[in-house]
């Protein structure tokens, strides 16, 4: 049964109000959605399993915890990029993969145009999705893994819709959502309303 995290504290708030303002630049807004990235990384990886580990301090011996399984962070492409520098400042070693699906403006309906996912076996897989309008792009790249293998799964989003959650639930009822907010609804072009506008244009400064 999924489950969905609202990340929805002062510091979180802090980070997504900034992404909303419309007055945000781009860099200004990059920094903000690393950060968001990391507090939603952060909450998914909670129970992170950890292993213990001796380390050499200058007073002596101390023993260390570290994580004791694979993150697999993979952003759907653009807009998931936003959110992977937050997540490597969190887990420096988490592998990569890379899903590319565009939204075809009239359909509304996601087409995969690229796909590199490392092997997910035992390992905590976060899908960075920063906009989960209907869940259907979320759903689709979801549908790229090998669910089955991964330990858990969680998707990242910055806004999502109650629609795209429950979208999201009956495609792939083992996978979480994490998300800082959760939006009214969509408008007729597809954007979440009031959300923060195009996540991919904000974050990669295209008109
Ligand atoms: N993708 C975006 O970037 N923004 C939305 O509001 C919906 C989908």
């Amino acid at each position: 049964m999924s489950r969905t995290t609202i990340v929805d504290d002062a510091l979180a708030g802090l980070r997504l109000s900034a992404l909303r303002d419309a007055a945000t630049p781009p860099a200004a807004f990059r920094a903000h959605a690393r950060a968001l990235g990391a507090l939603l990384a952060r909450e998914a990886l909670r129970d992170l399993p950890a292993r213990e580990v001796e380390v050499q301090g200058p007073l002596g011996p101390a023993t260390g915890r570290v994580p004791a399984a694979g993150v697999v962070a993979v952003p759907v492409l653009r807009a998931g990029l936003g959110l992977l520098p937050g997540v490597h400042d969190l887990v420096p070693d988490a592998s990569v993969g890379m899903i590319g699906l565009e939204r075809d403006e009239e359909t509304l309906l996601a087409r995969r145009y690229y796909c590199n996912v490392p092997p997910v076996d035992g390992a905590w897989v976060l899908l960075l999705e920063p906009m989960l309008a209907t869940g259907g792009s979320a759903a689709d790249a979801l549908d790229q893994f090998e669910l089955t293998r991964a330990a858990a799964v969680s998707v990242l989003s910055v806004v999502a819709t109650q629609q795209a959650i429950d979208h999201l639930g009956t495609r792939h009822p083992d996978v979480d959502v994490v998300t800082a907010a959760v939006d009214p609804g969509l408008d007729g072009q597809g954007f979440i309303v009031p959300g923060l506008g195009d996540f991919g244009d904000r974050v990669h400064a295209t008109p």
